[in-house]
């Protein structure tokens, strides 16, 4: 024993075992013990492994690793290791008002304090719905302990009368039909409810499939893990070899800084390009980028990811879910045919010890209709844009999701490619949308460009996912089912408008969308990626001259704490002080 421990002292073992302290080791042992740990274990060369649990009853998204946890603890036992189970503030997607993405910044602080604060030598981080991965990532990232993500898994695919149902994607275009008069409430309510038939998250390629394949794709889960529906016996299988994993990782002394690379954030970008990933990601993965002290910017989406084409056929940009997305092979499958293109920066490490190119050895599709090569995709150029002007500083826009339609009608002028001129209408917000979009004094048509705006992370607070706004009902009736949408805001990753969100900085901060009105020409150019508001100068600086920020209601204690302290989208929306913070755990709080 003794000579174990001078090959390595554990940082839980500053709590269980220091001689030099016996009070306070006493304090921890016998208040440990007696939920029947006994001295032994907790003063052995076992390491603690904390387990995040982030499902619960308030989380449904992800309350399969309720159920996952016996195998994820019987992992790390036969591996050597302590576990102990802890709770994540929830962040539940579809439940937690005013927006989830306020929350993600709060579970992210508690998070840290926890793996901080504990003994703790290492954590599997249980993920799944949209926030949790990021916000269980820029955790990891911020301590650097030795961390490995275990996604729940999406749930089993949907079906309605005898048609696939995904998650969000049917609820768009049951909202149409709605719209149209086609359905009517009790048929849009068992629509949306058919495409969730099992525990697990969105089964579509929405924001938790696209972040649990970030995850993966910067190497900070094992090979295979993500696309594994809930309810599999491989997604049990996959919970015991992470808890397996993550004990030896603590031996080994990998870290998320050995894994959170720039090299590895290049292939997530690469990745979510190739899937048709959500416009989520790019605020996320710039969160967990500076939380790891990594390098990256908002306009490395359409450096690094524009030229990559969509080999993922899976909704919203294509046409399957989940369990033929795990069946043609998941991201491993997807990432083994971009790196025969030579897409992927190989030498990236990973949780598994070894780089992201070794474990992708004999990877590739298994199914051609789901997932296909790249050298005969889906669409070529699958990436986001990046657009700026004289409304914002950037904004993205998905291309993956622009159909033949949309093209056709807005962007394919004879001699103006790619080119849309317009007259804005905008809207303060969800509310006012809702009660005017029918008004037919706004004179919406063919030719209006919608505007949202107030929706930001300060504006609304935490930036909510309005920014796919539905044309008119009138409008719809005729058989225009998108009109181009702008906002500060962001929308679900499972709808399939090409709209042009994340506009930072937002118009609550004074960015350019506060100055637009109703009326005003605007001009999207997507060739030289600009959208502007056709406005005089001398006019534009009267309007900001004349600006004053709006008034900020607070609800809850955290809003406001919030709002004082939390960055743009553009910069991943992250608690601005919280980025000062790099690799705490070498630093040990007291006794
Ligand atoms: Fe939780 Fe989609 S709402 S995963
Ligand atoms: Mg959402």
């Amino acid at each position: 024993m003794t000579d174990t421990r001078a090959r390595r002292r554990f940082r839980s073992q500053e709590w269980f075992d220091n001689p030099n302290n016996p009070g306070m080791t006493a304090l921890y042992l016998e208040r440990y013990q007696n939920q029947g740990y006994t001295r032994e274990e907790l003063q052995s060369e076992r390491p603690v492994i904390g387990i995040a649990q982030t499902g619960s009853d308030l989380a449904p998204c992800n309350k399969i690793h309720v159920f996952l946890m016996d195998r994820i603890k019987a992992g790390i036992r036969d591996a050597g290791g302590i576990p102990m189970e802890f709770p994540v503030h929830p962040i539940q997607e579809t439940g937690k008002r005013p927006t989830a993405a306020l929350d993600r910044n709060l579970a992210y602080l508690g998070l840290v304090e926890v793996l901080h604060g504990y003994p703790i030598d290492g954590v599997v981080l249980t993920t799944g719905c949209d926030k949790t991965t990021p916000a269980m990532l820029m955790g990891a990232a911020t301590v650097d302990l030795p961390a490995i993500a275990l996604n729940g898994g999406p749930m089993l695919d949907g079906w309605w009368n005898g048609r696939l149902a995904g998650s969000g994607t049917i609820i768009w275009e049951s909202r149409r039909l709605l719209a149209e008069g086609a359905i009517d409430y009790d048929e849009f309510i068992s629509r949306a409810c058919a495409s969730a038939p099992s525990l697990g998250h969105c089964n579509t390629m929405g924001t938790a499939s696209t972040m649990n394949a970030m995850a993966e794709a910067l190497g900070m889960s094992l090979t295979g893990c993500s696309a594994i529906p809930a309810p599999f016996r491989e997604r049990m299988s996959m919970a015991y070899k992470t808890g397996r994993r993550i004990v030896e990782m603590v031996h080994e002394d990998l870290k998320p800084s050995d894994i959170l690379t720039r090299e590895a954030f290049e292939n997530a970008i690469v990745v979510n390009s190739a899937i048709g990933g959500s416009t989520n990601a790019p605020p996320h993965l710039q969160a967990v980028a500076r939380h790891a002290g990594v390098d990256l910017h908002v306009s490395d989406w359409q450096k690094v990811g524009f030229d990559v084409p969509l080999i993922l056929n899976m909704q919203p940009a294509g046409e399957y879910l989940g369990e033929s997305f795990y069946r043609a092979g998941g991201v491993p499958a997807v990432m083994g045919e971009l790196m025969k293109a030579g897409r992927l920066n190989a030498g990236a490490m990973t949780v598994t010890g070894r780089p992201m190119g070794e474990n992708l050895q004999g990877w590739e599709s298994r199914d051609r209709d789901v997932i296909l090569p790249v050298d005969a995709p889906l669409r070529e150029n699958a990436g986001f844009l990046m657009l700026s002007g004289n409304l914002f500083d950037s904004a993205l826009m998905k291309t993956s999701v622009i159909s033949p339609d949309f093209r056709q009608r807005f962007l394919s002028k004879p001699g103006s490619e790619g080119i849309f001129e317009g007259r804005a209408v905008v809207f303060e917000g969800p509310e006012d949308y809702h009660e005017r979009i029918n008004d037919p004094s706004l004179g919406i048509g063919e030719d209006t460009v919608l505007f949202i705006r107030g929706v930001g992370c300060v504006g609304y607070p935490g930036s909510a996912e309005v920014v796919n706004m539905q044309p008119p009902d009138a409008l719809i009736r005729a058989g225009i089912n998108h009109l181009p949408t702008v906002g500060d805001g962001r929308q679900s990753g499972t709808s399939e408008s090409p709209s042009i969100l994340n506009a930072s900085p937002e118009a609550a901060v004074g960015g350019g969308l506060a100055f637009l009105q109703t009326g005003d020409r605007v001009r999207l150019d997507l060739n030289a990626c600009t959208l502007d508001a056709l406005v005089p100068d001398e006019e534009w600086a009267a309007r900001r001259a004349d600006w004053t920020a709006p008034e900020l209601r607070h609800q809850t204690p955290w809003q406001e704490i919030y709002r004082k302290n939390v960055g743009q989208l553009a910069d991943g929306g992250c608690l601005e002080l919280a980025t000062a913070y790099h690799r705490i755990v070498r630093d040990l709080p007291r006794d």
